[in-house]
C-alpha cells in the first residue's frame, strides 16, 4: 500500500490549490481563533458532493450524490448546541436555515404576496417562517458560522486540509463532521485535457498527451466512444486521523446501497483510520435512518418513527440530525444534487 504521506506529497504537488484558497484561509483563521479564544467547541461540517472535472477548462464533469440536506440540516443542530460552525460546502448546495425555504418545488417568491405595496410572508407560513429567522439571526449575531464552498474534489481536499490544520491546536474541542460526498477516482492534473472534448474525430485534440506530458488524456475519445480512464483519489482520512488533526473529533459518513454491506464496511472504516465514529447510511433510507458505530458502544441504529416520517414538500421523509428532531427540520428536497 502506498505511503499516505508520499500520497498526500503527490497529490498536493500535482494538484493546484483553488483561487480562493487564501482567502478562505484567511477568513477561517480569524473565525476559528476568535471562537478558540472564547472558549468554544468548534466544527467543521462538510457537505454536498465533489466534482470530477474532465477537462481544464471544464465543460463536462463526473458528480458525486448528495444534495447537501444531511450537512445543512447537521449545521443547524451544532449551532442550536453552541458550537461555532465552519460550513465546508458544494457550491449551490444546501445551506443552513435558508433550506427551509431553498431547492424544492416551490419558489420562495410562494411564501410571500403583496400588501399595501409591501411584501409580506404569508400568514400560513409566518410562525414556521419566525421560528428559522430567529435561530438564524442569533447565529448571524454571534457570528457563529462561516460559510465557505468548494466544487471540485481538489478544491475540497485543499480546504478541508488546510481548514483542519488551522483547528489542530484545539485539540478535541474542535470536530470534524464529514458529511460531504468526496469522489473516489479523479483525472490527474497531468492527465486532464484543456479544451472541451470533441464528439467528433476529426475536432478531437491529439490523444498521445495531455499538457505535453506524455501521459495519456484521462478522458478521451475513441472513435465515437468516449473513454474515461480514472485514478484513485487518496483515502485522506487517514492524513486527517494522524495528521492533520490528530486530537481532534472525527466522524465520518459511510455511504452505500447494498444494506448487506452497510455495517461491515463502516466496521471497516472505523478499524482501518482508527477514528471516533462512523455514521453508515444507506441512499434509499437515509432521510430516517442511520447507524452509528463506534469502538465505545458498538452499532446503534438511530430511526425516525413511522408517524413522524412526515412528507416533504416533494414527498420524500426526513430524517433529521437527531432522533428527537421535529418534522419541521427537513422540508426541503432538491430538485437535483
Ligand atoms: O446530502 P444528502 O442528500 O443528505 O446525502 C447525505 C450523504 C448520503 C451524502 C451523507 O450522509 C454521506 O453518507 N456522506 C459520505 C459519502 C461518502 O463519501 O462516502 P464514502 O463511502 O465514499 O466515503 C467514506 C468516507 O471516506 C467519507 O467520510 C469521506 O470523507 C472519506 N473519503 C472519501 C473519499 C476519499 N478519496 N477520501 C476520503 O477520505
Amino acid at each position: 500500500m502506498a505511503d499516505p504521506q508520499q500520497a498526500e506529497r503527490d497529490y498536493f504537488s500535482n494538484e493546484p490549490p483553488p483561487k480562493d484558497l487564501q482567502a478562505n484561509v484567511t477568513l477561517a483563521r480569524e473565525f476559528i481563533q476568535r471562537h478558540g479564544d472564547a472558549g468554544r467547541r468548534l466544527v467543521l461540517v462538510t457537505s454536498g458532493g465533489t466534482t470530477v472535472p474532465l477537462e481544464t477548462q471544464t465543460v463536462r464533469c463526473i458528480d458525486n450524490f448528495s444534495a447537501g440536506t444531511r450537512g445543512a440540516t447537521s449545521a443547524e443542530f451544532f449551532l442550536r448546541q453552541g458550537y461555532a460552525v465552519v460550513f465546508l460546502h458544494r457550491q449551490f448546495s444546501l445551506l443552513p436555515y435558508s433550506r427551509h425555504y431553498s431547492h424544492n418545488t416551490r419558489s420562495f417568491l410562494d411564501y410571500m404576496r403583496e400588501e399595501d405595496g409591501r411584501v409580506v410572508v404569508d400568514e400560513q407560513h409566518q410562525a414556521d417562517m419566525l421560528h428559522v429567522l430567529r435561530q438564524y439571526t442569533n447565529v448571524k449575531r454571534e457570528g457563529r458560522l462561516l460559510i465557505l464552498s468548494f466544487v471540485t474534489i481538489t478544491e475540497y481536499l485543499w480546504d478541508l486540509r488546510e481548514v483542519a490544520q488551522l483547528m489542530r491546536p484545539l485539540g478535541p474541542r474542535a470536530m470534524f463532521y464529514l458529511a460531504a460526498a468526496v469522489s473516489d477516482f479523479f483525472v490527474p492534473r497531468d492527465r486532464m485535457v484543456e479544451h472541451k472534448i470533441q464528439s467528433n474525430d476529426e475536432f478531437s485534440q491529439a490523444a498521445d498527451g495531455a499538457h505535453g506530458t506524455g501521459r495519456p488524456p484521462a478522458a478521451r475519445t475513441e472513435g465515437r466512444k468516449l473513454v474515461i480512464d480514472l485514478e484513485p483519489v487518496p483515502k485522506f482520512l487517514k492524513q486527517l486521523v494522524d495528521g492533520w488533526a490528530p486530537d481532534g473529533i472525527i466522524v465520518s459518513f459511510k455511504l452505500e446501497t447494498d444494506p448487506s454491506i452497510l455495517v461491515k464496511k463502516a466496521r471497516y472504516a472505523l478499524n482501518k483510520y482508527s477514528h471516533h465514529l462512523v455514521i453508515g447510511n444507506l441512499l434509499s433510507t437515509r432521510k430516517w435512518e442511520v447507524v452509528f458505530v463506534s469502538r465505545l458502544e458498538g452499532e446503534k441504529w438511530i430511526r425516525v418513527p413511522e408517524h413522524r416520517r412526515t412528507k416533504s414538500f416533494s414527498g420524500v421523509p426526513s430524517l433529521v440530525g437527531s432522533a428527537d428532531a421535529s418534522a419541521r427540520q427537513d422540508q426541503s428536497e432538491p430538485s437535483q444534487s
